[in-house]
């Protein structure tokens, strides 16, 4: 990594450049901050999909260089999939204005698709053109419980097919991960924290017609999982605020993590079918390598995505924990993925710290094209060095500097 780095804030770039109703797009500065361009939209009659944790901080240009996820993937998509067109300045300094908002284009290399998740190492994205979408007329949240990962994985099918295009939410919880939000934030309400159910799921039904339609087809879908036998129990929110309780229980579950102690963090996708198998087999290679090690796991079951989050048994002291058996654990974890044909990190980007790990799980092809192209884009490694790619593209960088003047000469 050289020296010195310098760090680029676009946050004084926060401008909703244009708003097109006719043909359903946004486009926005970078810097803007991901609620500041949902509740612009939402001013318009419009929805802007994109919604997570972090929304009131995060901007529109980070979403874009890593990618993000959240909990609305299940119907809209990543932020790749929101997107249509990009303003970039390029590593030679150039502006690359693709501020399409054609949906259909097919002029080549996707140049957008390139930039977006390449976590600033391709260029500095400075604004975008983002799809939008009609408001729901209504939106309900349902927590279940249930009785196995399988039965959860059912569920997300019967829900696909009883709510079609309505299901825009689907997130599990370990009954583990639940017990440390009760511990840690007693003020929350979490259902089912007696029932044995090992599982727990949070739904949520938008719906264009009424909420009366929402809540008819919401109630029909989990009279026909209580009857399959993949839900032992539900209950659907009211009004607006025991939606919002029932999500803030989701979204506490990385804070109350926190609070236990350090975890040995994994972000994983599995192909959502084969989920069950992977956990069950993984739980059980890792409880007798570590016993009474505990698996705070919960995600975006909808989108094959787990946090598989290790912690250390109760006796043990979380920080040694994590220093001596990171790495086995991150071992046998690593390994069941590539087994399922998994990715080592789903929503969460490489950056720094995921690097080495991707050398080791990505096909050494995959690894040479990206090489090829940050060495294209970028050749004198000046965007994000030291980011998603190890050094040795750096090296490769040297050879390409230190023979270019003979290129030169020959012409
Ligand atoms: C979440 C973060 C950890 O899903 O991605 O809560
Ligand atoms: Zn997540």
């Amino acid at each position: 990594m050289p020296a010195a780095q310098v760090v680029l804030s676009l946050l004084r770039m926060n401008q909703v450049r244009a708003l097109d109703a006719g043909n359903l797009t946004v486009t926005v500065d970078a810097g803007c901050v991901l609620q500041t361009l949902q509740e612009v939209c939402e001013k318009a009659g419009f929805l802007f999909p994109l919604s997570l944790a972090a929304e009131g901080s995060c901007t529109i240009g980070g979403n874009l260089g890593t990618n993000a996820g959240g909990t609305q993937v299940v119907r809209y998509g990543n932020t790749r999939e929101l997107c249509l067109g990009l303003e970039v300045v390029t590593a030679q300094g150039e502006i690359w204005d693709g501020l399409s908002g054609l949906r259909k284009d097919n002029t080549g290399y996707d140049l957008r698709h390139l930039m977006i998740g390449s976590e600033g190492t391709l260029g500095v994205i400075t604004a975008a053109t983002m799809k939008l979408y009609p408001l729901p007329v209504a939106q309900l949240t349902a927590f279940a419980a249930v009785p196995s990962l399988e039965a959860a994985v059912q569920l997300l099918g019967l829900a696909h097919r009883h709510l079609s295009a309505g299901l825009t939410g689907f997130e599990v919880m370990g009954q583990f991960a639940l017990s440390l939000v009760t511990k840690h934030f007693p003020q929350l309400r979490v259902p089912f924290q007696n029932s044995d159910a090992p599982y727990c799921v949070v739904l949520e039904n938008s719906d264009q017609e009424s909420e009366t339609h929402a809540r008819e087809r919401f109630e029909r879908l989990l009279e026909v999982a209580m009857e399959d036998g993949c839900v032992v129990d539900a209950v659907v929110a009211e009004s607006i605020t025991q939606a919002r309780a029932l999500w803030h229980i989701r979204e506490s579950i990385p804070l109350a993590q926190a609070q236990e102690g350090l975890n040995i963090k994994h972000d994983i996708s599995i192909a959502v079918s084969r989920i069950p198998e992977f956990v069950r087999l993984t739980d059980a290679l890792l409880e007798q390598a570590f016993p009474g090690m505990r698996l705070v796991n919960y995600g975006h079951l909808g989108d094959g995505n787990l946090h598989y989050n290790v912690q250390a048994p109760s006796d043990v002291d979380a920080e040694d924990f994590l220093k001596t058996q990171e790495k086995a654990v991150n071992a046998i974890v690593y390994t069941m993925v590539d087994q399922f044909k998994g990715s080592i990190s789903a929503e969460h980007g490489v950056g720094s710290l995921k690097r080495a790990k991707l050398e080791q799980h990505k096909s050494p092809v995959a690894l040479s094209m990206m090489r090829a192209i940050k060495l294209a884009l970028d050749p004198l490694n000046t965007m994000n060095p030291g980011r998603v790619l190890l050094r040795r593209c750096g090296v490769a960088l040297r050879r390409v500097r230190e023979t270019k003047p003979r290129y030169s000469q020959t012409g």
